[in-house]
């Protein structure tokens, strides 16, 4: 099996040859795109829809499921206004009526749930974190599983495996493979596909959106483009993509998830060495792991924290934050620590089986995280992630709406400190 696998990346690496040469990426050409849907969904109907998942827990990749005598950790009474809110400053958790994510594949839920490096290649959407509402919280610990306990006419999360192009995808228009140049495109797809969505009523429903963008520009641009040039190119794109949802959405609350740093892997991989994760993550993300740019690696490591900075700077541009649009910064990724096996290494059920991508066990994770900083005041975000449930936070009678710029105390050292730089 894993040669058929190593045949699939070999080809995507002639295709990513491609594209550094031209300008044109060889997938636009439609008798391609139409070849390579076709081959992806074959791929999908031969080895994918691994949603009966009898093995997960064998794989220790999944999280522990939460028996039914347990209670949801908040009490969800109260979670949803009476009256809809005017304000983007004064959303309760069960307010939310459309979520929606746009990202790569981290976002598209690659490999979840793999046991081997063929199903490593399918995209668990149900069950990623920012957007993924398949069962409950008590199986998928997941953004859109929390908002449904508040909400359960929730709708827009993914709602099992899928490409983004069929309908389980939902809301969710993350593309693997996807780097910060193509966020101003997606936005405006997913202005489209909300705008035609009968469901939604676009002036009255409040609309939750999520982006996480970084990794393949780490993994593939940071070592070929000039340095600094990709950090203020994703500044442009952000600000661009920002603007689209701003101009065409009303009653909508953005969040840019912070990039992870992704020292994280490059350390895990070298901590626990073999021969196979070596060669996938020197294919997958040559800049960070490929031995002919080790000598850069600390700056490029400067590069992705200075890339995650430019997110929060931008977020908090005045021209982002309305009565009823706001843009917040989630920086759970940004120092994200993997928890550790026994041996006191990086545990490596919470990787795919690729080695790169990451398990459902890390999707958890970071839901878990989302959660927390949206309940957590601007300026005073966690900036890691915390083992699953260890540290849950719930809406409070003096703080029960999502933290925003405006409503956030404190924050006027913050505040200050932005108008300084602007
Ligand atoms: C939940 O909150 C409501 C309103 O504050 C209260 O009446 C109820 O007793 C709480 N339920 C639990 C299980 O604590
Ligand atoms: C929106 O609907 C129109 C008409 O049904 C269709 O042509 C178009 O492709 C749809 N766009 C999206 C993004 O779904
Ligand atoms: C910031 O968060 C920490 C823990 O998350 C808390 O102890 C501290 O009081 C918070 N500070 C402010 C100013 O809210
Ligand atoms: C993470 O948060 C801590 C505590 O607020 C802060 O001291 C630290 O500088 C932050 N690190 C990054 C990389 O933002």
């Amino acid at each position: 099996m894993d040669k058929v696998y190593f045949c699939i990346l070999l080809l995507s690496c002639v295709l990513v040859a491609c594209e550094r040469t031209n300008s044109v990426y060889p997938l636009d050409t439609p008798a391609l795109l139409q070849m390579y849907r076709l081959s992806r969904a074959w791929f999908f109907q031969t080895y994918g829809r691994n949603e009966q998942r009898s093995y997960s827990g064998k794989t220790g990749r999944v999280q522990e499921e939460i028996p039914s005598n347990v209670p949801f950790p908040c009490n969800v009474t109260g979670g949803r206004s009476a009256k809809v809110p005017d304000s983007v400053n004064r959303l309760r958790p069960g307010d939310i009526d459309v979520i929606a994510g746009m990202g790569d594949s981290l976002t598209a839920g690659h490999g979840l749930f793999a046991r081997d490096l063929l199903e490593s290649r399918i995209e668990n959407r149900g069950a990623s974190g920012a957007i993924g509402g398949e069962r409950t919280w008590r199986t998928y610990l997941t953004l859109p599983n929390i908002l449904k306990e508040f909400n359960p006419n929730l709708i827009g999360y993914a709602l099992g495996d899928s490409q983004t192009i069929e309908p389980k995808s939902q809301l969710n228009v993350a593309e693997i493979g996807a780097i910060s140049k193509d966020m101003p495109f997606m936005s405006k797809h997913l202005v489209d596909k909300m705008k035609n969505d009968s469901r939604i009523d676009i002036n009255r429903h409040w609309k939750m959106i999520s982006l996480l963008f970084g990794s393949n520009d780490f993994c593939t641009n940071i070592c070929t483009d000039p340095p600094l040039s990709s950090v203020e190119r994703h500044r442009t794109d952000l600000v661009e993509a920002l603007r689209i949802l701003r101009d065409n959405l009303p009653r909508t609350f953005v969040t840019v998830n912070v990039s992870p740093h992704l020292k994280i892997l490059v350390d895990a991989n070298k901590e626990r060495f073999s021969l196979k994760c070596y060669l996938l993550s020197n294919l997958q993300c040559p800049c960070l792991f490929g031995t002919q740019y080790k000598n850069r690696r600390e700056e490029y490591y400067d590069l992705i924290s200075r890339w995650q900075e430019v997110e929060e700077e931008v977020v908090a541009y005045p021209e982002f934050h309305k009565n009823d649009f706001t843009v917040v910064a989630l920086p759970t990724l940004k120092r994200i620590q993997l928890p550790l096996a026994e041996d006191g290494l990086a545990d490596p059920s919470y990787l795919s089986s690729d080695c790169f991508h990451v398990s459902q066990k890390t999707n958890a994770l970071y839901a878990n995280g989302l959660w927390n900083n949206l309940l957590e005041p601007v300026g005073n975000k966690t900036n890691h992630t915390y083992p699953i449930y260890e540290r849950f936070l719930c809406p409070t009678e003096d703080r029960p709406f999502f933290m925003t710029r405006e409503n956030s105390p404190n924050n006027n050292e913050f505040r200050t400190s932005q108008k300084k730089n602007n």
